[in-house]
């Protein structure tokens, strides 16, 4: 029996407007498929919280409702879509040169949808986005005017359509790599850099500092640091607002943070791992310039490190050489092809291989997390949850954590702590897996 719910969790009544800061692979993926979905054309499959079930109480017990069912989600005919991109192609012109989609059954049929959403005007420098041009781009004296304007996107936006709630998600290019420094620390450092201009301050913060400022959730798909250093963390709390990133955790990373903890468990080492990577989208493009490619690197290394623990396990883990490339290639598109050649160690050291080689399809596995993380993200902030949201670890190959914490990279480890935090949620036992209770004789 459930017992008395911990949190009370408002209604998800109304509708919930979904701005993406980008247009182009993903965004579309996402909502040229929400809107098929909806008009029954397809299924959401990859979706956790639209396909997937959470088991309550004893395995006796058979209840394993729908998570959809269980917690109070916004319903997919409530979502309402807008999107800001320095390229001024409308979704529909977005979706046929990003080619993810088939044309004649899945964007023909929804053209005029498509074709109504139109991007706003982007905060946008070159300077941080290399490959890219963009012409759709707001001015501002300041980058705190530049910011201002975004907040009034947000508020023109829910008035328009009517909504209720809204979340943010940056599904747009990634950035140079920036290290957190002073202007990062503190809310008030933070702003001072916005009316100096300072260049530590990317567009990308800009939305996110917009975004907190008119207390919507931000959830970042991007391994730029966007939201991830003290001064946001710091807004997020003080306007009572859930942040999260960083990075969707969709193809090669996921398989990583799959196959590491599996080496671990069994005690055989590692003694290399070599992850490369074809892909011939604009992602891609971008992700050619070392400097966007530098954020991705640090994102997609930094698993294996807190997977392995190589400092409890010098012998096993203490001298992997890791690398992790990405090739532009323009003939495979979205297309992306992973390769991974593992050297594992076994029983008195003798060497094994094991080579992976994923044809995936790069927004078809991205486009059901953003639907998860506005859900859940929409979730956390009607149930109270302020700050940056771990237990949604799940999506992200760089998860946001509090200070002080390391992030818990290990796919199977996030998804219990997601559906017990739901479980927590709505006041069921969480699930440890004990089982001892099936065995105990009176
Ligand atoms: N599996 C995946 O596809 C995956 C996984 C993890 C992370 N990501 C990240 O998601 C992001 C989107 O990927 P994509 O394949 O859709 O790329 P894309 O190049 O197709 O789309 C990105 C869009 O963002 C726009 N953009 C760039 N700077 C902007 C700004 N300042 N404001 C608004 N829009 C801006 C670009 O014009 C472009 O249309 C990338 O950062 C990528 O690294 C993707």
């Amino acid at each position: 029996m459930a017992q008395e719910t911990v949190r009370r969790v408002a209604p998800a009544k109304g509708k919930l407007g979904v701005l993406c800061v980008g247009l182009g692979a993903v965004a579309t993926t996402f909502i040229a498929g929400v809107e098929n979905i909806r008009r029954g054309a397809a299924r959401p499959i990859g979706s956790l919280t639209q396909m997937g079930t959470i088991r309550l109480g004893k395995r006796t017990e058979n209840r394993s409702p729908l998570i959809r069912d269980f917690v109070p989600l916004a319903d997919l005919e409530d979502l309402v879509f807008g999107a800001w991109d320095p390229v001024p192609d409308d979704a529909y012109a977005a979706a046929v040169h990003a080619g993810v989609l088939d044309r004649h059954e899945h964007l023909e049929p929804i053209a005029d949808f498509l074709k109504a959403l139109k991007p706003m005007p982007a905060v946008f420098e070159q300077k941080y986005v290399k490959r890219l041009e963009g012409k759709n781009v707001k001015t501002g004296k300041t980058k705190r005017d530049l910011a201002e304007a975004l907040c009034q996107d947000i508020r023109d936006f829910k008035a328009r359509h009517k909504c209720d709630r809204m979340v943010v998600v940056w599904c747009a290019s990634t950035e140079i790599f920036i290290s957190p420094g002073p202007a990062h620390w503190t809310l008030d450092a933070f702003e001072k850099a916005m009316d100096t201009n300072d260049p530590s301050i990317a567009p990308s913060m800009l939305y996110a500092y917009a975004a907190l400022r008119e207390k919507v959730p931000f959830a970042n798909g991007a391994p730029n640091l966007t939201c991830d250093f003290p001064a946001m963390e710091q807004l997020a709390k003080e306007q009572g607002v859930a942040i999260g990133g960083k990075d969707f955790k969709t193809g090669q990373t996921m398989v990583k943070t799959v196959l590491a903890p599996m080496f671990k468990a069994r005690m055989l080492g590692v003694a290399g791992w070599y992850s490369t990577n074809i892909l011939g989208n604009r992602d891609g493009e971008v992700l050619d310039d070392p400097e966007s490619f530098k954020t991705k690197e640090e994102s997609k290394l930094g698993v294996l490190e807190y997977i392995l623990q190589p400092k409890l396990y010098p012998e096993l883990y203490g001298n992997i050489f890791h690398k992790v490339r990405i090739n532009y290639y323009p003939p495979r598109g979205d297309n992306k092809e992973g390769w991974d050649n593992i050297d594992i160690v076994g029983w008195l050291g003798y060497p094994m291989q094991i080579k992976v080689d994923f044809l995936c399809r790069d927004s078809i596995l991205a486009a059901p997390l953003v639907l998860d993380l506005a859900l859940f993200f929409d979730l956390a902030q009607r149930a109270g949850w302020s700050g940056i949201q771990e237990w949604l670890s799940f999506y992200f190959k760089s998860p946001q954590v509090a200070p002080g914490l390391y992030p818990e990279h290990d796919l199977f480890i996030q998804q219990t702590k997601l559906k017990n935090t739901l479980r927590y949620l709505m006041g069921e036992e969480p699930i440890t897996h004990l089982g001892v209770e099936y065995y105990q004789n009176d």
